[in-house]
């Protein structure tokens, strides 16, 4: 994938440009202790709270909290997003932002040409004579122009059919194997997808991209999908879309699927507005390319665990993109497919007017179903868990929801109005949600120590062992710090399941580096027979990390303290970072 390499250009940053520089033109810094002050730009106030150390490349508001590097204080202070800060600040201080290796516009030209291509064979083989995938699509209730409007095709039993077409029309080899249409051995190409319907998947733009085959009939992996290559990126992309973003533009919203049959489906008989994530996780990126064309999501996910699990992530992801987001869960078939095919457009879009519930009260409602009210301790537990929810909210949504569920869980608006302001918003949820680590931020350049790096090689081993283990690692996303990892614990969360993982199918799935690292961890790895005693280890060490961070943070901000004026100052607020710092280094020696 070409691109910029704004990591990079973030280390320059860090390392050439003065943060003093940098805020001291935009608002007024007097040198004070070992620092600048000044009053605060992002709250208002007469004596100043405001502190910046140029030591540590870092401010502080001791006022409102407001706080971060250089980057973020122009994030903030010109309200731009982090990729416009970081080139604004290349601008000024003259730093290059290099191009990312990767494939230029023409190599992707040859790229997407011989996807067409594939496309065409695949459409070809399903429309021209009779074949089982036409009959299995066809059994499915599809029409032979849905089939046609979204491209499905099929492919044979046969190894070679489409390396064999696509050769003689003078695709390469090495296009073959990098967009994961064909796959080599002794020497020779052969089909990778075989025995299939094949769903190309096709960007916004128009460009076919990837592929996913599912099998006819039963059998393992039911769908088989196009790897990364450099033109297909799983997060960017939203099956359908392509074909429903009118529609979506149209009626205001967009409805969002797990499936390509869900998508396909839908959109056949009428609902037209629709996309699928096929798999993945939601991501940020999906969630901006939705808001492009409509600011109201409707998740209908499909009515297992796995599906409301999608959800509960899938509405997070999305109310961060600034978007709306209702919850519809089908009452009658596993997925919105089986719904419509019984029931028919009326009932879903009359099914969605009643039933699509906001995505706040869709939370509540799962936490609500894991805790027994009637349990005094219990009850408090999920009140907790309920101000943590409403803690994320804007002020006005807040108070909305504190009038509401006060009156209904019968507790007074004061009661859950003090449990909200002082709700850390952390979950402390039980509820098992199957969590998908997030995409990394360009922010974090530090390279990984090799305590990280074993950490994070010791927990995929134990996740390969017992996947059940991946659930448990969810809320730690920062245990896992090389690309790599990163990339293995992503791929990880598409193929597991209840407490299963499809090794096989994940392994088809990786690219050839992440097997290598994989069989590298494998062969690496030695654990002892108490695999929970392993796990346990590593999340202790991971816990205590944390703890050193946050250490390291506090005595930055008590440092910065000292360029404040004495009446700005809240002492109470410094003890209490005090305080929290003894226990931090109490704990932290009590491991060790
Ligand atoms: P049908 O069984 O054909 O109706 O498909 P579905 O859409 O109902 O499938 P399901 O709910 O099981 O899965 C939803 C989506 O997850 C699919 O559309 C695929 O994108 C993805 N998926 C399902 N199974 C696999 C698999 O074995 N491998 C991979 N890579 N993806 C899968
Ligand atoms: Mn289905």
């Amino acid at each position: 994938m070409s691109g910029k390499n704004y990591s990079k250009a973030v280390e320059d940053i860090k390392s050439t440009v003065n943060i003093v520089d940098v805020i001291g033109s935009a608002i007024t810094l007097k040198r004070s202790g070992s620092g600048y002050m000044a009053c605060c730009p992002f709250h208002k106030e007469k004596t100043p709270s405001f502190s910046v150390s140029e030591s540590k490349g870092f401010y502080h508001c001791f006022g409102c909290g407001e706080h971060g590097d250089v980057i973020k204080f122009v994030e903030k202070y010109y309200n731009l997003d982090f990729q416009s800060a970081v080139e604004k600040l290349c601008s000024q201080y003259g730093i290059t932002i290099e191009e990312t290796i990767g494939p230029s516009d023409k190599k992707k030209e040859e790229y997407y040409e011989a996807n067409k291509q594939a496309a065409r064979y695949f459409f070809d083989r399903l429309s021209k004579s009779a074949n089982k995938g036409y009959d299995y699509m066809s059994g499915r209730g599809l029409t032979a122009k849905t089939l046609q409007f979204f491209g499905i095709g099929y492919t044979g039993e046969d190894w070679t059919g489409l390396v064999d077409t696509l050769t003689k029309n003078g695709v390469r080899k090495d296009v073959l194997l990098e967009l994961g249409l064909a796959a080599e051995k002794n020497g020779r190409l052969y089909d990778k997808f075989r025995g299939r319907v094949i769903f190309p998947i096709i960007n916004v733009r128009g460009k076919v991209i990837g592929f996913g085959g599912r099998i006819i009939g039963d059998g393992e992996p039911k769908y088989l999908n196009s790897p990364e290559s450099a033109v297909y990126q799983k997060k960017y992309n939203l099956y359908g879309l392509n074909r429903s973003k009118d529609a979506v533009i149209r009626e205001g919203f967009a409805i969002l699927v797990e499936g390509y049959m869900d998508c396909v489906s839908l959109y056949q008989a009428g609902v037209e507005n629709v996309a699928a994530s096929c798999g993945t996780a939601l991501t940020p990126e999906q969630a901006k390319l939705l808001k492009r064309y409509a600011k109201n999501i409707v998740l209908c996910y499909d009515s297992d665990n796995a599906g409301i699990n999608a959800a509960l992530r899938g509405i997070d992801v999305l109310r961060e993109a600034g978007l709306d987001v209702r919850v519809l869960n089908v009452d009658d078939g596993k997925d919105p497919d089986e719904y419509i095919k019984k029931h028919g457009k009326d009932a879903f879009l009359d099914l969605m007017n009643r039933k699509a519930i906001p995505g706040v009260e869709y939370k509540v409602n799962i936490l609500k179903r894991s805790y027994d009210l009637k349990d005094h301790t219990q009850g408090i537990k999920f009140l907790k868990e309920l101000a943590s929810v409403i803690k994320a909210l804007s002020p006005v949504e807040a108070d909305i929801y504190i009038q509401k569920y006060s009156k209904e869980f019968g507790i007074s608006e004061g009661a859950l109005r003090r449990e909200v302001e002082q709700s850390t918003g952390e979950k402390t949820s039980d509820v098992p949600v199957r969590r998908t680590a997030h995409p990394e931020e360009p922010e974090k350049t530090r390279q990984p120590s090799r305590t990280q790096l074993n950490v994070e090689h010791m927990l995929i081993r134990l996740i390969m062992l017992r996947p059940s283990f991946y659930e448990r690692i969810g809320a730690y996303p920062e245990a896992f710090v090389s690309d790599r990892g990163k990339s293995v614990i992503a791929a990880v969360g598409n193929f597991y399941k209840d407490g299963e993982l499809d090794t096989d199918a994940l392994k088809n799935d990786l690219s050839d580096e992440d097997l290598i690292y994989l069989d590298r961890i494998e062969e690496k790895i030695q654990l002892g027979e108490d695999l929970e005693k392993s796990f346990m280890d590593c999340l202790s060490r991971l816990e205590s990390a944390r703890r050193a961070a946050r250490i390291e943070e506090i005595d930055a901000i008590i440092d910065m303290s000292d360029t404040l004026p004495e009446e700005s100052l809240d002492q109470e607020y410094i003890n209490k970072l005090l305080m929290e710092k003894q226990q931090l280094i109490i704990r932290n020696k009590g491991e060790n």
